[in-house]
């Protein structure tokens, strides 16, 4: 198959970019004795989990599909968290994971019992202090929902369970930031670490980021878990699939109000929701920030503001050419969503021999099926 055959938009995600990630995942275990398992809520194109699951121990996830989609993808360790169980959902969840996490004493202590004997309980702390870029993002941000806060923890929930999560990093790239919140950690909850068996630390440290010290974060994590005695995980996502994948998309239409846009056949609100969310604009293969032709990159969605970025070419850009959107990978595919009606991209892997594998594809049919399957009689 030739990519340029194949129709935007498309998801390519390429093989020996995840694997050159997943080379300094096995380093940063083999260096700490720290155990990896995949943030599903990142990436579950469990199409490529055979490429992934040599370098890493199994899986976290954040509701209970997820919690089935590692179990029967992905395999290894399962880890469940959530931020509000049902009791439906521990019921179905228990069964399949090897460790249940618990966002609250009072979620702990309502189903502990249907958990008991059949995998490991955690529960999750709040730190109150965190590497996160955005208020939106960061888990100790003010009025936080997401774990116990030092200052309410009951000693006798601790004790009865085996481990705790902690997650308090966003994109971290930098080792001696992520050092010192490790450093609180141990100060903080040290007396109640020294009991627990495993440790989480969470997700959002960029150890794959260029340039990133990976013996020195190996070092300290390693000290971290001979101090307390536990065996430490973290819970990589972004840092897996980072620079992996590009969404190739047409220039459809090119419109100009003071300024030229370039309208595509994608939107970041059904497509690339981050871009959006985040107001985090993306870089495109084909630009350069020196050419003299100036575009901004528009969505074909309904919204106003719907735009992937403005940026430069060298050339004027044409009707039909094709883009590609870098680093597409982390929470896009996750949160592809129908909005407008839109094409939906497929997925694709371009293997390490050059051979490109449809993962997935999507017609009108699951457009009109998400929507509603049986109407009114
Ligand atoms: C509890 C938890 N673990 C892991 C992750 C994965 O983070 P990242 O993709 O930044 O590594 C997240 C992200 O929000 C998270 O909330």
């Amino acid at each position: 198959m030739n990519d340029t055959t194949i129709k935007t938009p498309y998801f390519m995600i390429d093989e020996q970019k995840l694997v050159a990630n997943l080379d300094k995942a096995k380093q940063l275990k083999e260096l700490s004795g720290v155990k990896l398992v995949l943030a599903l809520k990142c990436f579950s194109t469990w199409g490529v989990f055979d490429i992934i699951k040599p370098y890493l121990d199994g899986t976290t996830s954040s509701g209970p599909y997820e919690v089935k989609l590692g179990h029967e993808t992905f395999g290894g360790e399962t880890h469940a968290y959530s931020v509000g169980y049902s009791e439906q959902d521990v019921l179905d969840v228990a069964d399949v994971c090897d460790k249940m996490i618990f966002n609250s004493q009072s979620q702990l202590a309502a189903y502990r019992h249907l958990v008991e004997g059949k995998a490991s309980i955690g529960l999750r702390l709040n730190p109150g202090v965190s590497y996160a870029g955005q208020d939106l993002a960061d888990p100790a941000r003010a009025f936080s929902r997401l774990g116990v806060q030092a200052n309410h923890i009951q000693a006798d929930a601790l004790a009865s369970v085996e481990g705790v999560m902690f997650h308090m990093n966003c994109e971290n790239k930098d080792v001696d930031a992520f050092i010192t919140l490790l450093d609180s950690i141990s100060e903080q909850f040290g007396q109640y670490l020294d009991a627990m068996s495993w440790v989480s630390l969470g997700g959002g440290v960029f150890f794959t980021w260029p340039g990133y010290d990976i013996p020195k974060l190996a070092a300290a994590l390693k000290a971290f878990s001979d101090k307390h005695g536990v065996q430490l995980y973290l819970e990589p996502g972004e840092a897996i699939i980072t620079k992996t994948t590009d969404l190739v998309v047409t220039v459809v239409d090119i419109v100009d109000n003071h300024k030229k846009t370039a309208i595509v056949d994608s939107a970041t609100e059904a497509h690339r929701l981050d871009t959006l969310i985040y107001d985090e604009p993306a870089s495109i293969l084909e630009a350069d920030e020196q050419g003299e032709h100036e575009y901004v990159i528009g969505s074909c969605s309904c919204l106003a503001g719907d735009q992937f970025c403005e940026t430069r070419f060298n050339e004027p850009l044409n009707i039909g050419q094709r883009l590609h959107i870098l680093d597409s990978a982390g929470y896009t595919m996750v949160k592809l969503n129908w909005f407008n009606g839109l094409r939906m991209p497929s997925v694709y892997c371009k293997r390490g021999n050059g051979d490109i594998e449809k993962l997935n594809e999507f017609d009108y049919n699951d457009f009109k099926r998400s929507l509603s399957q049986w109407s009114v009689s």
